[in-house]
């Protein structure tokens, strides 16, 4: 048993040393956050964006770094899953994209706003999370490492704007998203005339679908069908 005087000083040394032992894992932290947050990467346009961020409840259907509502996608790596180009067509007009279907908001942001929004999200993509949010496993994403399955276009011959928005839902030699089918040998599968309608309007092709019209020019048009047309 000890004394009471002998209780009263481990109680006193105790707690200093914890306090000591979390002031100092404290100033640690702190002391590491400019590092993890590339702090030196913090322009206007990012500072701007996430006024915008703010301004609008983003968070009040979507989560940034886990957390805010579980409506609609975790957006902290957003940047890096769907791409520049992307998010600016679905930031402009979400419902161009997926007509009548999805309820994430047309804000008519301008183009700067867009811009700077993009910048917000780059920047938190960027951030050492310590590994948050976990990568899936099972598909990987990289969209310019390069692939070794036979015949199959590696991700440097493909068309820029391939990797750019395609790869998000599709797969292709074992890389890409699994929302749409595998784009392996879609060329044996379907004519350039189909190719080519359905990527200027999934929906007039098919009604209901799941792909989203896209913001593609005449020339990505052309340029994909040319490419996807010869996946044979
Ligand atoms: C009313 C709810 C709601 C609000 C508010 C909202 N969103 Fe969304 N957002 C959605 C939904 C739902 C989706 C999923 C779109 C889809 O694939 O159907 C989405 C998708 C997105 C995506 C694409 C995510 C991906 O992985 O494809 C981005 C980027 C995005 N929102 C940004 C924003 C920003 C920036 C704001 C605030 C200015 C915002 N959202 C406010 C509902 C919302
Ligand atoms: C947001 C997800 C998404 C994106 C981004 C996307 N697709 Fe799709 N795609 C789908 C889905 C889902 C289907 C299946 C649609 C259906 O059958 O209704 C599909 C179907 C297709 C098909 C028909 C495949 C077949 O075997 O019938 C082609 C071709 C295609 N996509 C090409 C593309 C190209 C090229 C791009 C990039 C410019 C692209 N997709 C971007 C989701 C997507």
């Amino acid at each position: 048993m000890l004394s009471k005087s002998a209780a009263r000083s481990f109680f006193l040394v105790g707690t200093l040393v914890c306090v000591a032992f979390f002031i100092g894992l404290t100033v640690d932290t702190l002391g590491r956050v400019p590092a993890q947050t590339r702090a030196q990467n913090l322009t206007d346009s990012v500072k701007l964006g996430k006024k915008l961020w703010e301004k609008n409840n983003c968070m009040g259907c979507h989560t940034l770094l886990g957390e805010g509502a579980y409506y609609a996608p975790e957006l902290t790596r957003v940047y890096e899953r769907r791409g520049p180009q992307f998010m600016r067509a679905l930031l402009k007009d979400p419902q161009a994209m997926y007509p009548g279907e999805r309820k994430m908001v047309k804000y008519n942001f301008t183009d700067a706003e867009i811009d700077q929004l993009i910048a917000f999200f780059q920047w938190i993509g960027e951030m050492d999370l310590n590994g948050f949010p976990p990568k899936p496993h099972l598909v990987q994403l990289a969209v310019t490492a390069t692939s070794t399955g036979g015949g199959v276009a590696q991700a440097s011959d493909r068309p820029f704007v391939f990797n750019q928005m395609c790869v998000a839902c599709h797969t292709m030699g074992g890389q890409g998203g699994l929302v749409g089918p595998t784009l392996d040998g879609v060329g044996k599968r379907l004519t350039a005339d189909y190719i080519a309608a359905w990527l200027r309007d999934p929906a007039a092709v098919k009604p209901g679908t799941r792909m989203p019209r896209l913001p593609l020019t005449d020339k990505d048009i052309t340029e994909l069908t040319a490419f996807l047309s010869q996946q044979k």
